[in-house]
């Protein structure tokens, strides 16, 4: 007999086949390893929530890849296609609700805020994938998968209020084959940190800032023919 965690998760791989290697189901288990990490440091966690939770909390992220509207949020899609998986599972309403939280509120530019210990760790470990040597692999994978570039050296003013929504840091992109690893850490990931809510995640986001910096300064010395 399958446990149910293992049920769970052959659901969601299945689901995901097929999605580029920036958002693979890859990611969902580098979520899930971290979820556990960030959880030994904090108190009254309820690791059933926190597992499934963090098993399924992209499930709806091909429904948003492949919805060129943009109306498509896959956290809060993602929340409810969680809902019937397990109703049929047998789940409590009372967990399902814990779950349906935390997965609903864990996307960056999400208006959903995490209120529980479970919601905040889900939401940090799945940040801390965009951050580090595996942040730098995923960004150059979704430059390759939407055409955009390895280095641009572009001023970040001129950009920001070009190339993104609003004008605002924070705001969409517009033409993705004008962004640039380097603009993406610039004006997205550098900025990661200061949204964490855990003290464990802060710690492990510091030191993977640290290498960032050194990996993007070198980078442009190596794109200018300093090295
Ligand atoms: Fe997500
Ligand atoms: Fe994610």
């Amino acid at each position: 007999m399958k446990d149910k965690y293992q049920k769970i998760r052959e659901i969601v791989e299945k689901k995901m086949q097929g999605l580029p290697p920036s958002h693979d189901f890859s990611h969902v288990m580098r979520v899930y390893n971290l979820c556990l990490t960030i959880a030994k440091h904090e108190n009254k966690v309820d690791l059933e929530v926190l597992k499934i939770a963090a098993l399924l909390h992209d499930i709806a992220r091909k429904e948003e890849d492949l919805d060129s509207s943009g109306n498509t949020d896959h956290a809060v899609l993602g929340a409810e296609i969680a809902e019937k998986i397990l109703k049929d599972l047998g789940f409590t309403e009372d967990k399902i609700s814990k779950i349906k939280h935390c997965i609903a509120c864990h996307r960056y530019r999400g208006t959903n805020k995490p209120e529980t210990v479970e919601a905040k760790i889900l939401f940090d470990a799945d940040k801390l994938d965009s951050i580090g040597a595996i942040g730098i692999a995923r960004s150059f994978c979704w430059q390759g998968e939407n055409k955009a570039r390895i280095y641009s050296d572009v001023p970040l003013k001129e950009y920001i209020k070009e190339n993104l929504v609003g004008g605002k840091l924070n705001g969409k992109i517009k033409d993705k084959s004008k962004h640039a690893a380097n603009l993406e850490f610039e004006t997205k990931l550098k900025h990661i940190p200061e949204r964490l809510y855990t003290e464990r995640a802060k710690a492990i986001a510091k030191e993977r800032m640290r290498f960032m910096n050194e990996f993007f300064l070198r980078l442009k010395k190596e794109i200018n023919g300093e090295l």
